[in-house]
């Protein structure tokens, strides 16, 4: 997936052509754009409620004349959000008005936990947002097989997808037979072994929503896909919140690298015991 990515950025326009993303995300979408010589366009996430949207004012009066293609993670690492139509919809709109390449890293696709929510790929909505986009997905969250390496670039557009196909020559790997025996054995029989995987990451999620809301000076938006919890520690005002949860046995991971201080992600794909000691170290660090 990070190749494909790192790759789609070469395909927005020359060098020094802009690629907009929104932070916080993943690390590696915020370093794409520079090493493909493209400039980083950030339009910052915005916390409204409980509910991380898209800044739709902060994207309006964004400088975005450079920009040549949109990087959308869908679901959103590390917030959780599985972006509705409407709202996939509002930014196709920006995409066409702009024409902005789209590309959309779905690898948490499989992961829509909160029974309420729902997984659409921004290419679903019409042809012609299809034509502009590239999708990328893979098996390796949902049934936990990234070492087996297996990732594939859905891209509708005849030209889009030669383009692709002739950057990637010589640099991305082929993908090997047991990744792909796996992908195969995954999506064709792994559908009753991930219904129950929702079922038991649902559970991990309210558990650990509950007992961090209720933490003095922590705060977590609901998860509605990924095993992902991102937690506002703001209101503590430590230096670093990173530092100081690995200082009491929890190793999360640090806001700064997602380009939001003040925040950590804690990962609760694991069995229940572990979360429930995870959740003891993050009471006892605060107490
Ligand atoms: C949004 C996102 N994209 C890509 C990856 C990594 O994909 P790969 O291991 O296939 O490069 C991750 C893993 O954490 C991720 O969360």
């Amino acid at each position: 997936m990070v190749p494909g990515f790192n790759l789609a950025c070469r395909l927005a326009g020359e060098p020094g052509a802009g690629v907009l993303t929104f932070p916080p995300i993943y690390p590696p979408m915020l370093t794409a754009p520079g090493n493909a010589s493209r400039g980083l366009l950030r339009s910052a996430l915005k916390l409204v409620g409980s509910r991380w949207e898209y800044d739709w004012d902060g994207l309006d009066a964004l400088h975005k004349e450079d920009a040549r293609l949109l990087l959308l993670c869908n679901p959103h690492n590390p917030v959780g959000r599985a972006w509705t139509r409407d709202e996939l919809t509002r930014m196709a709109w920006q995409a066409e008005k702009h024409d902005w390449l789209i590309c959309s890293d779905d690898i948490h696709c499989g992961l829509v936990i909160d029974p309420a929510a729902r997984y659409t790929p921004i290419a679903a909505l019409d042809e012609a947002v299809a034509q502009r986009t590239i999708t990328l997905m893979a098996p390796s969250k949902t049934w936990n097989i990234p070492a087996l390496g297996c990732a594939f670039a859905v891209i509708p557009n005849a030209h889009l997808r030669r383009q692709y196909q002739i950057l990637a020559r010589g640099l991305m790997a082929d993908v090997n037979v047991l990744g792909l025996t796996a992908c195969e054995a995954a999506y064709r029989d792994g559908g009753p072994w991930r219904a129950a995987l929702l079922d038991y990451l649902h559970g991990n999620a309210q558990r650990l929503h509950a007992a961090v809301n209720a933490i003095p000076g922590l705060h977590m938006t609901p998860v509605e896909a990924t095993y992902l919890a991102w937690i506002d520690c703001r209101a503590l005002d430590l230096p670093s919140p990173q530092k100081h949860f690995e200082a009491h046995g929890l190793g999360l991971s640090d806001g700064r690298d997602f380009g939001l201080e003040g925040f950590v992600r804690l990962n609760f794909g694991c069995s229940r015991g572990l979360l429930d000691e995870a959740i003891v170290r993050l009471q006892a660090a605060l107490t």
